[in-house]
């Protein structure tokens, strides 16, 4: 073997972490790989120590000494489980009710009375969640259709919420959530539209209302790949998830989104990201990342 090729070998097999499990550049390598492959998670270079403190817990639970052991049963049949598993560990789920604030006043200002007369017309309302983490995002849009329209749930109102991750999903379908993440949820919307559900360790807890419960429907759904709804939404929020993609990906899924949009339909995207490329000739920059689709061209 020559000389470089040896110490690049060494290189894969030394240590990036030295912790209570060993994590070499090859297992960085191939779970970054598998993060990109299943959820289009751009990990990069510099991420191992993300990667390891949010996988040391899935290494514990399984009995494993090392990354090694783990990168081995990832490429197993029977790894197929705790591929999603790993996957679900390394997505951020930050969320909170009313995060930026301005697009639910935009929605409520802007969008959401037209849509009122449209529901009580008969016609379907449709408004999609996309990467909805433990819910506080679609709850929250549900809350400001809610306040223009109080009877929405007996109307064909819905609004999708969809994650790649089913352990905030099923907290979003359980909708309980406790007196620090009510925190942005104004005293009378709370007395409204939720139930007191009890206490946890933090203090009480919170159900959502029967209400505010029907209007939201929880999917899985993993923005890379294929989507089985035809639209049209009047609205999608899709925001702080594809930051966490390459350019190339956001820009697509930004362009998957033009043909399910509703003529005049609305994309709210996250304080972080901006559109550009391939999607930004369908949209006029609305408000603050609010985007509104332009008439005329088609996808
Ligand atoms: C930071 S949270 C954003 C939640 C919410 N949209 C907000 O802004 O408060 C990002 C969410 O994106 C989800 N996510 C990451 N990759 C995904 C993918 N490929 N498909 C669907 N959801 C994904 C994660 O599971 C996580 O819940």
């Amino acid at each position: 073997m020559s000389s470089a090729l040896a110490s690049s070998g060494r290189n894969r097999e030394a240590s990036l972490i030295d912790g209570e499990f060993p994590l070499t550049r090859d297992d960085y390598q191939q779970i970054a790989g598998i993060a990109y492959a299943d959820a289009g998670i751009d990990l990069g270079e510099g991420k191992a120590s993300l990667v390891y403190s949010r996988l040391a817990k899935r290494l514990r639970a399984l009995h494993m000494e090392n990354f090694r052991s783990y990168c081995q049963l990832l490429s197993r049949e029977e790894g197929v489980e705790e591929r999603q598993q790993m996957v679900a560990a390394l997505t951020t789920n930050v969320t909170r009710f009313f995060r930026e604030p301005h697009h639910f006043e935009h929605m409520r200002a802007n969008v959401l009375p037209q849509l009122a007369s449209r529901a009580r017309s008969g016609a379907p309302v449709r408004i999609w969640s996309a990467a909805c983490s433990s819910g506080e995002e679609p709850y929250s849009i549900a809350l400001s259709i809610l306040a223009v329209m109080p009877d929405a749930a007996s109307r064909n109102v819905r609004v999708l919420a969809t994650d790649i991750d089913p352990n905030v999903l099923r907290k979003g379908d359980a909708g309980i959530y406790g007196e620090s993440a009510m925190e942005p949820v104004p005293k009378e919307v709370r007395q409204r539209w939720f139930v007191p559900h009890g206490t946890d360790h933090s203090g009480k807890t919170w159900r959502v209302g029967d209400d505010l419960r029907k209007l939201v429907v929880f999917r899985k759904l993993n923005l890379i790949g294929p989507w089985p709804m035809r639209g049209p939404f009047q609205a999608i929020m899709c925001r702080n998830a594809l930051i966490y993609f390459k350019e190339e990906t956001q820009v697509e899924i930004w362009r998957r989104f033009v043909p399910l949009l509703a003529p005049a339909g609305r994309l709210y995207i996250g304080h972080s990201e901006r559109l550009f490329g391939a999607a930004s000739p369908f949209f006029t920059n609305e408000a603050i990342t609010t985007y509104r689709l332009k008439e005329g061209p088609s996808a």
